[in-house]
């Protein structure tokens, strides 16, 4: 949005002191230093080899005669503040209610982003949300500004826990079919397996040769697998449109069975898969690169989750040519994807970019979240519960709250707040749970952002107009209503940093300054009752924000409410 700014200071570098730097601008939402200040002077200074001050006064006094430039100022050791024109600054606004609309989608090699992955057979864990609403936001960041994106989902239906599934069907599943079972009564066997195995350890030998079956081709357990299977995609499907997590594709670990044995075999040929204590398939890695080997097959000859993360890689090269794989995945299985990177580079694959976009652990201030009975906090009853929670408080409030539909708001602002509350964390550190901070109305909540875009909403309705027409120039800007301009006219930048560091909290951060930004303005200026120039700039200034706010939440999977 300060491109031109841009321009401008570079032809200025050039034809003064010969150089051609990159010069950017930074907002600044202290209105002391202007609209937007640079530091380019203090960067250039010794190439040049003139003092910053000299080459900043030569910036501010040409910046000055530009017809956008209000004035140029000096600050401190060689930044330059520049106070933009009025006219300027409403011009500047078109970037921010472009950037609100869906770019259309380049033609170009996609970026996959992997994400969800559930295990199968097993329900959902509160934790379970971190992979998915965060790579979610990211998603829909990339698309918005029209990348060619592939959300792929990776769900773990392969593996021991169907041997263990079955085992429990056998001996205490009383002749009831997997495909009539609910995921609920699927969990409780499975629980019942683990409390058993604890007395009768040969349980586990009965489950791993019913894998094997599985792994076998045995008609009987892959029909047995089928319906488990079915049955956990019913219950995701359900929690998935609850929360707005839609996967482009989705290949579970099964999908890679028969894609497994050429790239053992390719890297045994190059002698990068050696045989290592009892048999068993590994690559090796250098001693610098401090890797443990990386297992490719067991003892007994069966395949692992690395394996197919192998194979996987393989097949989206093959099949798609992405510039970029990255993997929304905990911390915990970071030393997994750096052997598992090492090992495509021993492969010497072209390889895209490869990354773990890692995120850390949940952690609970409240005792009672984490566990329960012994097993993890199931996801869908955090969800309702988040529901259960918002109404509660949407009754407290009382009339001061007008909804359309208390039961949809309730829902919008319950997933809402537990959804904010994860996002506007800083993915890689531990994610805190706390239901006060979620559902609160003052903070960094989504209840806030909600409540602010129901408050523009209203102004709008009010106002009793269809269209809002910024005015092509006026003669003042009060301070409140140049702090707003100025940070919607952030927007592109924000979703730019946003999807470059894949990090939906500098989106949250922003929506969150928008919000105390235009409530601060709200509170201190008429907007239907300001004269007639005044006030289309303030109902234009309304309206943008309104939009900002809205497309903001939606990308991080979030609803806001025209009334609350
Ligand atoms: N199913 C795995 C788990 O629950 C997560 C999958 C992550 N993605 C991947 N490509 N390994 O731990």
């Amino acid at each position: 949005m300060y491109n031109f700014l841009s321009t401008l200071a570079q032809d200025i570098l050039n034809s003064n002191f010969g150089i051609e730097p990159d010069v950017t601008w930074e907002y600044s939402s202290d209105g002391d230093k202007g609209d937007a200040s640079t530091a380019v002077a203090l960067q250039v200074s010794k190439k040049a080899g003139k003092k910053p001050q000299e080459i900043a006064q030569v910036l501010c006094d040409k910046l000055a005669e530009d017809e956008s430039v209000e004035r140029a100022e000096i600050a401190g050791p060689g930044y330059v503040n520049v106070w933009l024109t009025h006219k300027a600054l409403l011009k500047s606004l078109n970037s921010t209610r472009e950037a609100c609309i869906a770019q259309v989608k380049r033609d170009e090699p996609p970026v996959i982003i992997d994400y969800c992955g559930p295990n199968i057979a097993k329900p959902l864990g509160i934790h379970h949300i971190l992979p998915h609403v965060i790579g979610q936001a990211i998603i829909n960041i990339y698309k918005h500004q029209g990348f060619n994106v592939i959300g792929w989902s990776y769900p773990g239906d392969w593996g021991t826990q169907f041997g263990k599934l079955a085992v429990a069907f056998e001996k205490w599943g009383e002749g009831k079919k997997a495909g009539d079972c609910s995921v609920e009564e699927l969990l409780d066997l499975y629980v019942k397996f683990h409390n058993e195995v604890e007395n009768d350890p040969s349980l586990e030998d009965q489950a791993r040769e019913s894998f094997k079956k599985l792994e076998g081709g045995d008609k009987k357990m892959h029909m047995f697998w089928k319906e488990v299977v079915k049955v956990s995609e019913e219950n995701l499907k359900n929690l998935y449109k609850r929360l707005n997590i839609n996967p482009d594709e989705e290949t579970g670990e099964s999908f890679y069975q028969d894609k497994m044995d050429p790239i053992i075999e390719e890297g045994t040929k190059r002698g990068v898969f050696i045989e290592g204590e009892g048999g068993a398939l590994i690559a090796e890695f250098t001693e610098e690169s401090g890797l443990p080997p990386f297992m490719m097959k067991k003892s007994d000859g069966s395949t692992l989750y690395g394996t197919r993360d192998l194979a996987m890689i393989r097949y989206r090269i093959d099949q798609h040519h992405p510039q970029a794989i990255y993997y929304v995945v905990d911390r915990a299985q970071s030393l997994h994807f750096r052997q598992l990177f090492e090992t495509c580079n021993k492969l010497e694959w072209e390889l895209p970019e490869l990354e773990h976009t890692v995120f850390g652990r949940m952690s609970f201030g409240d005792k009672k979240m984490s566990t329960r009975k012994g097993t993890v906090l199931r996801l869908e009853e955090v969800l309702d519960e988040a529901e259960k929670r918002a109404e509660a408080i949407i009754t407290e409030r009382g009339d001061e709250i007008q909804a359309d539909d208390r039961s949809e708001l309730a829902e919008m602002m319950g997933l809402g707040a537990l959804v904010y509350g994860v996002l506007s964390q800083n993915r890689k550190m531990d994610i805190v749970f706390d239901w006060d901070k979620f559902l609160s109305f003052e903070g960094n909540s989504a209840p806030y952002l909600q409540y602010t875009h129901a408050r523009t909403k209203s102004v709008l309705r009010k106002s009793e107009q269809e269209e809002f027409v910024m005015p092509s120039d006026i003669k003042e800007l009060a301070d409140k209503e140049r702090s707003l301009l100025n940070l919607l006219l952030q927007f592109a930048r924000v979703l730019d940093e946003a999807r470059e560091a894949r990090m939906p909290h500098i989106l949250t951060n922003y929506l969150y300054a928008l919000c105390q930004s235009y409530n601060t303005f709200y509170n201190s200026e008429p907007i239907l009752k300001a004269e007639e120039q005044t006030r289309s700039l303030r109902l234009s200034l309304t309206s943008l924000t309104a939009s900002v706010l809205k497309t903001g939440a939606e990308l991080l999977t979030i609803r806001v409410p025209d009334r609350m």
